[in-house]
């Protein structure tokens, strides 16, 4: 792992490009650029041009020094828009669906970041997962802890990665050791806002955890640092699982619903970010939809937890922007082809599809537009930070043997993400710089590209 700062330096990453500009759902096939022998031309870890290799090489960056890819993909970073930092060792936890599972296992490894030390060590691991994953971009919850949103910004300012994290509200309905109450969670998010927010590429994100984690008093509070921070994010959990939702019956009686809840307490922006939306209503769709809010489908989660089908369709049809995120550690794994896999499973239970290209403009830009990102981050339009991920389609024996029957770039993008994992990431790149490399794996000569 290389750490530290962009630098001025201009070089060429050169490989086969793609990136997306536009929706290819709405926009067809003009959303998509690709490039067979493409180049990216970086300065100060930002794209200057990306193209054609031969033109870039010759006319406008002459002498400039090249990594060259070839014939590896490179496509901007993943962005995951819902993810656990102090689930690491709660992912892949036996038998329970939510309510149970958060008692049983999460609750219980949550605790252990009260040690500034193991936040510090597991901060490291998180961000190591993350970019040998090929994912640069993430939106965090850490603990109820402020310590454990502290070592995540100085891990991934260290990284130079651009997150967005903050520490979880939670004052009920838990262990005591992981209660703050409305006034800790205002004056400890506040403190931390003040100290990361647009800190370099940091960036904060309120978070009460779920509406059954939180009092009212302490809803009202997230609610005044949302309106005191207006751009500063907000996440939560929202409709994830039949049993959470009646109990939000039963503590918030005056709502009409679960998504009236946040609504009353000023939570719904077009910064706000709602993991799972799976059994929601119309009314309900229709109220996150005036509110430019985002559901996040967070696909290996809501099957390991058996928590329900997200349906895309109705999702979009009702004008509802969609994140695509891991969930990690109710999600089983970092990777956002094996999310987009399983993402496109339960489409097909529900008699829907997802093409490759929508699966990777999803991960992508898609993913940064719902963060507000896509001027920033998602696509390698010129002014972007150069994060980037080079995808190895032939990394293992059966995916090189797939690949020899694959005609097309669709084609490969959908084996790379049904059978995709980590083991694809050949590197990530964080403002242009090598941030993870692998080392090639061994591979049959008459099988490799030339
Ligand atoms: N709802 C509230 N907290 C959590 C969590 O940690 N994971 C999931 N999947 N759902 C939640
Ligand atoms: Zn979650």
């Amino acid at each position: 792992m290389s750490a530290g700062k962009a630098s001025r330096a201009r070089k060429i990453l050169r490989g086969r490009l793609l990136w997306f500009t536009e929706d290819p759902q709405t926009a067809g096939e003009r959303a998509a650029h690709y490039f067979e022998d493409g180049a990216l031309l970086v300065e100060g870890g930002v794209v200057q041009r990306a193209g054609e290799a031969n033109r870039l090489l010759a006319d406008l960056a002459p002498g400039a020094p090249v990594e060259d890819h070839r014939p590896h993909l490179i496509v901007p970073g993943f962005v995951d828009p819902h993810i656990h930092f102090p689930q690491t060792q709660v992912i892949a936890s036996f038998g329970a669906q939510l309510l149970e599972w958060l008692q049983k296992y999460t609750f219980v490894e949550e605790q252990k970041y009260s040690d500034p030390a193991h936040c510090v060590i597991n901060a490291r691991f998180f961000f190591d997962e993350l970019l040998r994953n090929g994912t640069t971009t993430a939106v965090a919850f850490c603990s109820v802890h402020a310590q454990s949103a502290e070592a995540f910004f100085a891990e991934s300012e260290r990284r130079n990665t651009l997150m967005l994290a903050g520490k979880v509200l939670m004052d009920r309905n838990a262990p005591e050791a992981l209660r703050d109450t409305p006034e800790r969670a205002y004056t400890e998010s506040k403190a931390l806002i003040e100290k990361w927010h647009k800190r370099g590429r940091q960036r904060y994100a309120i978070a009460p955890r779920f509406a059954i984690t939180s009092t009212e008093g302490q809803l009202e509070a997230a609610g005044a640092l949302a309106r005191e921070h207006e751009d500063c994010h907000i996440e939560t959990h929202l409709s994830e699982n039949l049993g959470e939702v009646a109990l939000v019956r039963e503590l918030f009686p005056w709502s009409r619903d679960y998504t009236d809840v946040y609504a009353r307490y000023g939570l719904l922006g077009a910064k706000t970010l709602l993991g799972h939306c799976i059994h929601l209503s119309a009314r309900e769709r229709a109220v996150l939809a005036q509110a430019r809010s985002v559901a996040v489908f967070c696909p290996t989660s809501n099957l390991f937890i058996g928590s329900g089908l997200f349906d895309w369709r109705a999702t979009r049809e009702a004008g509802l922007r969609i994140g695509v995120a891991t969930d990690v550690g109710g999600g089983t794994s970092y990777s956002m082809l094996r999310t987009a896999a399983e993402a496109y499973k339960v489409l097909q239970l529900q008699g829907q599809n997802l093409p490759a290209m929508h699966a990777f403009h999803a991960i992508t830009r898609g993913n940064a537009e719902a963060l507000g990102l896509e001027d920033v981050i998602g696509s390698f339009e010129p002014g972007r930070a150069c994060d980037a991920v080079v995808l190895d389609a032939r990394a293992t024996p059966a995916m090189c043997h797939r690949m020899e029957a694959v005609r097309t770039l669709d084609e490969e993008l959908f084996v790379l993400m049904t059978m995709g994992s980590d083991r694809n990431v050949a590197a990530t790149y964080v403002m242009g710089e090598k941030a993870c490399d692998r080392q090639e794996p061994a591979r049959p000569k008459a099988l490799a590209r030339a």
